[in-house]
C-alpha cells in the first residue's frame, strides 16, 4: 500500500530540472511539466498546477534552486542580492498556505551562508525539505491513526493527500495508515467546488490504493453525519494559527461546525511547517480571493446565468474551539488552544 502512496509524486527533480504533474489534468491525463526558471515556477503554483499547502513549499523550494543557478550565471558577485527579486515573485504566487513562505525563509536562510556555486548546496535542501514532508506525512498517519478507536468511515474535504504534499499526504496519510490497521473502513470525499480536487484528486488516490470511496456533493455532509455514517472528519490545513485556529478549503468550516452538532469528532492532520505562530488569531490568516470565473463556470464552460456575479474566498478559518485534534509530526494537540500550541512549537 505504501508502494502505491509513493508512487502519487507530484513534485520531481530530474535532468537538472523541476517537473510537476499537471494536476489540473487529472485525472483524466497524467502529465509532467517541465521547470527551468522561477517565474514559471511561481505562475504554476497561482495556477494550480501544483497545490497544497506543503506541495507548494517543497515546489518553492526547487524554484529557487532554479533562480539561484539564474542568478549565479548572471552575476557570481551579486546573485544574493539578485535573488531577493525571485524570492518575491514566488511569495507573492498564493497567499494563505503558509508553508510557501516557511519554505522561502528557510531557503533564503541557506542563501545567506553560502560561498561559491550555490546551486549544490540549495538543490540538497530542497530535495531534504521534500524528504522531510514525506517522513513528516507518515508520522502523522501513525500519530491520528491512532486516534480513531474503532473501525469506521470518515469524510474528508478537498485533497489533503500525496499529490498536496511531498507524497503521502496529510489528512489521506492519516486515511492510509487507517486503512491499513484497519480502523478506516470507508472515505466519504466532498467533491469540492469549485475546483473539484475531492472528485478529481482525493477520489483519484484513494482507488489508486484501493480504499474505498463515495464522493458527495459538499451539501450531502449534513444528511450524513444526521444518518450516524461516520464517526470522523479528517482534514489538512493551509495555516494554523498561534490559537490553534485553522485555515483550510472553503467548506471546512460548514463541516466542523456540522461535525459538533452530530457529535462527529473533527480532525486536523498538518506538519509543523503549517503552524503560524506570528498569526496570534485565525482571523488575522490572510485568505486568498480567486477569480469569480472559477465558480461561474465548470471545466472551462459556463454555466451560471449571464449577468450573475460569484463570490470565491479559496478558504475559511475553522475556530479551534471546533477541533478536536490537531495531528502535527511533532504530536498530537487535543482540544487546541494557545497554551498547547506553543508548547507543541517549543517541542522543536
Ligand atoms: O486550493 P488548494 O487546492 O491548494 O487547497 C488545498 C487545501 O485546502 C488542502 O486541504 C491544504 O492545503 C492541506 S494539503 C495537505
Amino acid at each position: 500500500m505504501a508502494k502505491i502512496a509513493d508512487s502519487i509524486q507530484p513534485i520531481r527533480w530530474e535532468d537538472h530540472q523541476l517537473q510537476l504533474l499537471d494536476q489540473r489534468l487529472l485525472p483524466q491525463e497524467t502529465r509532467y511539466l517541465p521547470f527551468d526558471e522561477v517565474q514559471a515556477v511561481a505562475e504554476a503554483i497561482r495556477d494550480m498546477v501544483v497545490r497544497g499547502a506543503p506541495a507548494i513549499g517543497i515546489t518553492a523550494a526547487y524554484g529557487i534552486v532554479l533562480a539561484a543557478r539564474a542568478r549565479f550565471a548572471e552575476s557570481p558577485a551579486n546573485w544574493k542580492k539578485r535573488i531577493e527579486t525571485d524570492l518575491q515573485t514566488l511569495a507573492q504566487s498564493r497567499p494563505t498556505a503558509v508553508n510557501l513562505f516557511w519554505a522561502i525563509g528557510h531557503m533564503r536562510g541557506v542563501i545567506a551562508g553560502l560561498q561559491g556555486d550555490p546551486e549544490p548546496a540549495l538543490l540538497d535542501e530542497a530535495q531534504k525539505i521534500h524528504a522531510d514532508d514525506i517522513a513528516a506525512c507518515r508520522r502523522m498517519g501513525e500519530l491520528g491513526a491512532a486516534l480513531i478507536q474503532r473501525p469506521c468511515a470518515i469524510l474528508t474535504h478537498c485533497n489533503a493527500g500525496a499529490l498536496a504534499t511531498g507524497g503521502y499526504g496529510t489528512a489521506l496519510g492519516v486515511v492510509r495508515a487507517g486503512f491499513a490497521a484497519g480502523k478506516i473502513t470507508h472515505v466519504f470525499a466532498d467533491e469540492t467546488r469549485p475546483w473539484l480536487q475531492g472528485a478529481r484528486l482525493t477520489a483519484w488516490e484513494m482507488v489508486q490504493e484501493g480504499i474505498p470511496v463515495t464522493l458527495q456533493a459538499e451539501g450531502a455532509a449534513a444528511h450524513l453525519m444526521k444518518q450516524g455514517r461516520i464517526d470522523w472528519v479528517i482534514v489538512g490545513s493551509d495555516r494554523i494559527a498561534a490559537n490553534g485556529d485553522v485555515a483550510n478549503k472553503i467548506g471546512t468550516y460548514g463541516l466542523a461546525v456540522l461535525a459538533r452538532h452530530h457529535g462527529v469528532k473533527f480532525m486536523v492532520a498538518a506538519p509543523a511547517s503549517t503552524v503560524d505562530m506570528a498569526i496570534v488569531h485565525g482571523d488575522d490568516i490572510p485568505i486568498e480571493q480567486r477569480s469569480p470565473e472559477e465558480v461561474l463556470s465548470l471545466a472551462g464552460r459556463p454555466i451560471a446565468a449571464a449577468g450573475a456575479a460569484a463570490w470565491n474566498p479559496a478558504f475559511d478559518v475553522t475556530p479551534a474551539a471546533l477541533v478536536d485534534a490537531i495531528v502535527t509530526e511533532r504530536g498530537v494537540v487535543l482540544a487546541p488552544d494557545t497554551g498547547k500550541m506553543a508548547a507543541l512549537m517549543e517541542n522543536a
